[in-house]
């Protein structure tokens, strides 16, 4: 089984739905939930629930780092989590509004000082895959370490695939900008709408051939339209959704991913890799909040 090391960002989702009308300056009465969040931490959940060889490395505050590890520990994921002694662990409240929209206030708290030494030697032994989140990037004091785990993956021979993550941070760095800083990724993996920003075309096939230009494998997830990927000898392969009853979106993309490297890392095809991505989305999406399951995946994926 190939080696997959996951590196960022782990958090405190603080999930928020007012039982009435927001009452501004006031109290509102709500149901506020935790859960276990963070793009990477989600990709390296999946993956550990889907069998796959899979190390995390991330940084949490010393309330949460433990809690973390073990959360993620569940799965079957070695999990590095650095306790940080100054921030406290991130955290991102969601509130939903009537309609399901959701809104996020970040603060990056711990994961904003990752450092280079908290991805131990011991992560980096038959590594065969590498997987990064664009948060990584859009901070400028962790970008420096992404950019060095993006040499040190390919030094060995390693898969990088990045998930751009947020086309609002997109915007506001710019696409040229962000395009450079991941000079060197081979498979980028944005939604419809990172995809779109990233090329500013409109129509998904021809925005993977665009964005091809820049990373070999282009893989898009479209919501409930499926996925597409550009492979590097210039393939365009299609992969319906899965049917599911939508729960919650949250971390659907985190688990087509996992779903995706999985296959793709065991030398699976691509067109396997996206039905597996499929897949792991469809069981993510039929769930509320970012994670897996309890319990392996091949009782619940045929
Ligand atoms: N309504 C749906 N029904 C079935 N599958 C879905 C649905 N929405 C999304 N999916 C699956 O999840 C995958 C990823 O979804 P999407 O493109 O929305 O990712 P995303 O925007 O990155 O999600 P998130 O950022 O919330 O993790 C899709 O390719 C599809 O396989
Ligand atoms: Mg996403």
């Amino acid at each position: 089984m190939a080696r997959i090391l996951v590196v960022g960002d782990v958090v405190d989702d603080l999930i928020v739905r007012p039982l009435t009308a927001v009452t501004p300056a006031s109290d509102t009465p709500a149901i506020i939930r935790r859960r276990d969040g963070g793009s990477a931490a989600n990709v390296a959940a999946w993956l550990g629930w889907l069998g796959a060889d899979v190390m995390f490395v991330g940084r949490a505050g010393a309330d949460g780092a433990r809690r973390h590890a073990e959360a993620l520990e569940r799965f079957g994921v070695q999990a590095r989590i650095a306790a940080d002694g100054e921030h406290d662990t991130a955290t991102i409240v969601i509130t939903l509004d009537g309609g399901g929209e959701r809104t996020m206030y970040v603060d990056r708290g711990a994961n904003s000082a990752l450092s280079t030494k908290d991805v131990p030697l011991s992560a980096w032994k038959d590594v065969r895959w590498v997987h990064l989140t664009g948060y990584s990037f859009f901070d400028p004091v962790t970008r420096p370490v992404a950019q060095e785990l993006v040499v040190r993956a390919r030094d060995r021979g390693a898969v990088v695939s990045v998930d751009p993550g947020s086309v609002a941070f997109l915007r506001e760095v710019g696409v040229d900008q962000f395009v450079r800083w991941t000079a060197g990724v081979d498979v980028v993996l944005p939604n419809v709408d990172e995809l779109r920003c990233m090329t500013g075309v409109d129509d998904t096939d021809r925005a993977v051939l665009e964005l091809s230009r820049w990373y070999p494998t282009v893989v898009a997830t479209l919501g409930p339209a499926g996925a597409v990927q550009m492979t590097p000898d210039g393939f365009l392969v299609r992969q319906r959704a899965e049917a599911a009853e939508v729960e919650d979106l949250t971390g659907a993309g985190d688990a087509f991913a996992a779903g995706f490297l999985a296959a793709s890392a065991d030398g699976l095809d691509a067109q396997h890799a996206l039905r597996r991505g499929a897949e792991t989305a469809a069981v993510a999406v039929a769930r509320t909040g970012a994670r897996p399951p309890l319990g392996e995946a091949r009782t619940v994926l045929g």
